[in-house]
């Protein structure tokens, strides 16, 4: 099968020019200013930008979470994507506490393989690390699995102390990984929580206000003294805050290995969207909860001076009927988590080019190639290039669409509410190849199935 896109505007993390793109089977093999070749399909992309593929290097799928499950598996999950452009996913495969980490990930290649729709890759979430499981890392590395998430949050689910983060810290350095931290002290928020709930403090919106941006900060400050002391390359997933983002540009003064990620939750909501009446507020139960507005502003500026170096959706959704209503009493059991994978490049390309924060490369960069670069996925994946996997969106930039659950073109997630409802957003994925099999198609998917696990490369090393 060839596919031979015409006349688009090419738009990398670096370049920006017109040419012809040839897809023969799942790479590109050529670029030219008119290309004088045959192909099985012809898409005409005058007007339009052809862009890599997005990379959404953060989301849950078919997670078990507060006492339930999230609402997307692999199935749903990487056809909404799909449909928003993004043709990988890092999801996150988790391991039982006591139990092998290998054996975690043989539970997340059972619920992926066969489902997926884009190809997918996996972080190991660490819930144990005693010593005699070390060498353990040293496999996942070999298969491809060459990064990890630990939590300082969430203590009796997913919590580690910080004896079990160096012990994981240094051998993912030893063996060429990355960490991936969700930096909140979660012992000191669950002491707050406690006293607001005696208070009887049990709407959603005691959600954000017993987590204090200062507890994110102090996590980001110690994830980051860690891994300078173990030598590992850190990434701070879904950074909130301006107080957070601020120790992040401290160690990276320092000369720490230390990016960051946001989410656009954070760059597009606020802590007023928990007044919502009628237990609406919960829709925006996540962690970190969303800040005082004036944060946004501040994670903009970082994403445009480089500061924050990625944006990923934390795409974890949990349906309002019979998930997040599970919390209609009390916040605290109210599943933490939204949905957004499939509203990510639109989001961020109004965001960026269309209020003219940032270039369209810089738009590229962070929702593709950045992560692609910081997670042993390029040049396979992240960039348009000759030998890379021909993973293309052909990308509509003056199209209008109005984010909504009832919007056949913005929501194909299998939840039943939508994170920017009422969102107007200028730019729209039409055409979404992965890997040379058109996927999506003027907002209709053709096929689905044909994902694959991606086995990524170690820091610092090319994957092709
Ligand atoms: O609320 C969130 N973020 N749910 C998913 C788990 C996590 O902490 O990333
Ligand atoms: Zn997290
Ligand atoms: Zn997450």
């Amino acid at each position: 099968m060839s596919l031979l896109i015409k006349g688009g505007r090419v738009v990398t993390a670096t370049d920006d020019y017109f040419a012809d793109v040839l897809v023969e089977g799942e790479k590109v093999t050529q670029i030219g200013a008119t290309l004088d070749v045959r192909a099985d399909r012809v898409i005409d992309a005058k007007g339009k930008l052809v862009i890599p593929g997005g990379i959404d290097a953060h989301t849950h799928m078919d997670m078990p979470f507060g006492g339930t499950t999230s609402a997307d598996d692999f199935e749903s999950g990487t056809i909404a994507a799909a449909h928003g452009g993004t043709t990988t996913i890092v999801d996150f495969a988790i391991q039982s506490k006591g139990e092998s980490t290998l054996k975690g990930l043989d539970v997340w290649h059972k619920k992926a393989d066969g489902k997926a729709t884009i190809d997918y890759g996996f972080h190991m979430i660490v819930t144990d690390m005693p010593d005699e499981r070390l060498p353990e890392m040293d496999r996942l590395a070999n298969e491809g699995v060459t990064s990890y998430k630990l939590f300082m949050a969430y203590p009796g689910v997913l919590y580690v102390d910080d004896g079990t983060l160096y012990r994981t810290f240094r051998r993912a350095g030893e063996n060429g990984t990355r960490i991936c931290m969700h930096a909140e002290n979660g012992i000191v928020i669950d002491e707050i929580v406690k006293g607001a709930v005696a208070d009887g403090k049990l709407a959603p919106k005691y959600h954000a206000l017993t987590r204090p941006t200062r507890m994110e900060a102090e996590g980001v400050h110690r994830a980051i003294a860690i891994a300078e002391v173990a030598n590992v390359p850190l990434y701070i997933v879904h950074l909130s805050s301006s107080d957070a983002l601020e120790e992040v540009k401290r160690g990276r003064m320092r000369g720490v290995d230390v990016i960051a990620e946001t989410c656009p939750q954070y760059l597009f909501l606020d802590q007023s969207y928990y007044e919502r009446e009628n237990f609406e507020g919960a829709k925006y139960v996540m962690t970190p909860a969303l800040r005082e507005k004036w944060n946004q502003d501040v994670l903009w500026t970082g994403l445009k001076l480089g500061h924050l170096a990625n944006v990923a959706t934390d795409h974890c959704p949990f349906c309002m009927t019979g998930q997040k209503e599970l919390g209609k009493e009390d916040f605290r059991k109210i599943p933490n988590g939204a949905p957004g994978v499939e509203n990510r490049l639109s989001l961020m390309y109004q965001g960026c080019v269309v209020e003219k924060r940032m270039s369209l490369n810089r738009w590229v960069e962070l929702t593709s190639t950045a992560a692609a670069k910081t997670f042993g996925l390029f040049p396979k994946k992240g960039t348009v290039a000759v030998g890379s996997d021909a993973d293309i969106v052909v990308f509509n930039p003056d199209r209008k669409e109005t984010i909504s659950v009832k919007n056949e073109f913005t929501h194909h997630m299998r939840v039943d509410y939508s994170t920017y409802e009422g969102f107007q957003v200028q730019g729209f994925s039409e055409v979404v190849v992965s890997r040379g099999r058109v996927v999506v198609d003027q907002g209709k998917l053709t096929t689905s199935g044909g994902g694959r696990f991606i086995a990524r490369a170690r820091h610092g090393e090319l994957l092709r």
